[in-house]
């Protein structure tokens, strides 16, 4: 032994003292294949920056076919659509989600129609169409939207989507039992290989704001809308595990954690806790803050992405929704 030299049984160093070692001995893998972009639609021609999320576009049915066959020639598997509905097109009840010849309708087929390997998933949720903002019908009554009215909407809009081609529909709403009436309203219609990836712990969150300015939410003197009757508290662990378990036994395929960053040890229970494919979404909120810093030059914003997307993998995502799905996609240095 070396003068100096600690007596020592383990040196766990070892493991990290070169590239190739690190490479060998890494535990979790970020991969295209398991990410998916989520995509905004508008009626307008060409393509629109959203200000909060700088990167991020609006995009013309025109534009999204293209972007989408870019993706899919990177390896993407799947994108998710969003709407952005003008305020005249918005009213009380949302209708216009239920118009087969609406934005998301069109979008979905045209996909399906020119690139048919790319899977795409549609939102199920009124919030983009209604002029209160809310998920649900809004009950003045109540003081809350109205859980079995919406749910009855949502099932069409479901079915309606389905008939489309949408090889997920992915209720965002967090109704109670709107995955169990989806699932059976999609198997009357024949509709047995649509499949449900379910918004089950979706949390009442700050980190949507960015996502609302992209489609269009109301504010309410200068605030995006409280929706807590419906979505989930931040200080709450195992309802959130309840609401996955439900969402599995109501037959859900795919159980999504939303936002995903702050909510790793949801992410980790809801994978202890269930066989099926658990997904987690890295929300605006999340998107913008690190695009933020690195513009400010605080930090590097590519590894800042790829650390925080890696920690939702680690924590047991299965697949992660991200709006740095394109950049990484395009990005010849990003893996493999
Ligand atoms: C609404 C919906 C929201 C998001 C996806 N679907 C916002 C909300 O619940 O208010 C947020 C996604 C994001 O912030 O990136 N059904």
């Amino acid at each position: 032994m070396k003068e100096k030299q600690l007596d020592l049984s383990r040196r766990p160093r070892r493991f990290r003292a070169s590239r190739q070692i690190r490479s060998l001995l890494t535990e979790t893998q970020l991969t295209i294949s398991n990410l998916i972009c989520p995509l905004f639609v508008q009626e307008k021609k060409g393509k629109e920056e959203i200000g909060s999320m700088p990167g991020i576009f609006r995009y013309s049915l025109e534009n999204l076919l293209e972007v989408c066959s870019e993706l899919r020639e990177k390896g993407l598997n799947a994108v998710a659509l969003f709407p952005y509905v003008p305020k005249e097109k918005k009213d009380d009840s949302g209708s216009l989600a239920l118009d087969p010849e609406g934005l998301i309708p069109k979008a979905v087929s045209a996909i399906k129609k020119n690139i048919p390997e790319l899977l795409v998933i549609t939102d199920i949720a009124l919030d983009p169409y209604t002029t209160h903002g809310h998920d649900g019908l809004w009950n003045e009554h109540l003081g809350d939207v109205d859980n079995d009215a919406t749910v009855e909407i949502l099932t069409k809009m479901a079915v309606m989507l389905g008939k489309m081609g949408a090889d997920f529909v992915a209720p965002s709403d967090m109704m109670d039992g709107r995955v169990g009436q989806i699932r059976k309203a999609l198997d009357s219609e024949g509709l047995t290989k649509t499949g449900i990836l379910a918004y089950s712990a979706k949390y009442a969150s700050a980190f949507y704001g960015p996502f609302r300015e992209a489609v269009g939410s109301a504010k309410k003197r200068g605030y995006y809308l409280d929706k807590m009757t419906y979505q989930l508290n931040p200080s709450n662990r195992r309802e959130a595990c309840l609401e996955a378990l439900l969402d599995e036994k109501e037959g859900a395929d795919i159980l999504m954690v939303k936002p995903a960053g702050p909510y790793l040890d949801i992410i980790y229970q809801i994978r202890q806790n269930t066989l099926l494919p658990v997904a987690a979404y890295q929300v605006s909120g999340e998107y913008s803050a690190i695009v933020a810093a690195g513009l400010n030059g605080w930090l590097d914003p590519k590894k800042a992405a790829i650390e925080s997307l890696i920690a939702i993998k680690r924590a047991g995502a299965d697949m992660i929704l991200t709006y740095f799905a394109q950049s990484l996609a395009k990005d010849p240095s990003f893996n493999l």
